[in-house]
């Protein structure tokens, strides 16, 4: 399975705090033409549980902590992000639902593309038939 995890290159110092950079080419393989925020997720409820067809995207908890359960039609991982150094680069064609979001959760989601609903897939059974058609 492909590794998702990506460290975020951050500036720190104990006296200004931290900053943490997210620049194409270097730890952004795409260029970002949406960002949005997931926050206020109350306790218990997970949400995803969707691919994309064509969008990528890097996530990455600015503050406090959730799960990402990633899975590519064969295989499945649970990656937890709980540190601004740590991102994930979420590819096209992964199955994705994110869960325990903390209470003081932010989420910041970097997308290489507007949002359309067209890119969505939302149908599990869907998700497996386009991976196969893919891999043709
Ligand atoms: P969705 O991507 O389904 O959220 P999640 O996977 O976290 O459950 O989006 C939730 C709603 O917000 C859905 O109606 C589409 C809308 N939305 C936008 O209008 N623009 C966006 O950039 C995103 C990500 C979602």
């Amino acid at each position: 399975m492909k590794n998702f995890e990506r460290e975020i290159k951050v500036r720190e110092d104990t006296k200004r705090g931290l900053l943490a950079v997210f620049e194409y080419g270097e730890n952004c393989p795409f260029e970002v033409k949406r960002t949005y925020c997931i926050i206020d997720v109350p306790e218990g409820v997970e949400r995803g549980f969707h691919a994309h067809k064509h969008l990528e995207q890097i996530c990455v908890c600015l503050k406090g902590s959730c799960e990402f359960d990633l899975d590519d039609g064969k295989q499945k991982v649970t990656l937890r992000l709980d540190s601004p150094r740590k991102g994930i680069y979420l590819p096209n064609a992964i199955w994705h639902v994110m869960k325990n979001f903390s209470k003081d959760c932010v989420l910041l989601v970097l997308a290489s593309d507007h949002y359309d609903e067209n890119d969505y897939i939302r149908d599990y059974d869907e998700f497996l038939n386009f991976i196969k058609d893919a891999s043709k």
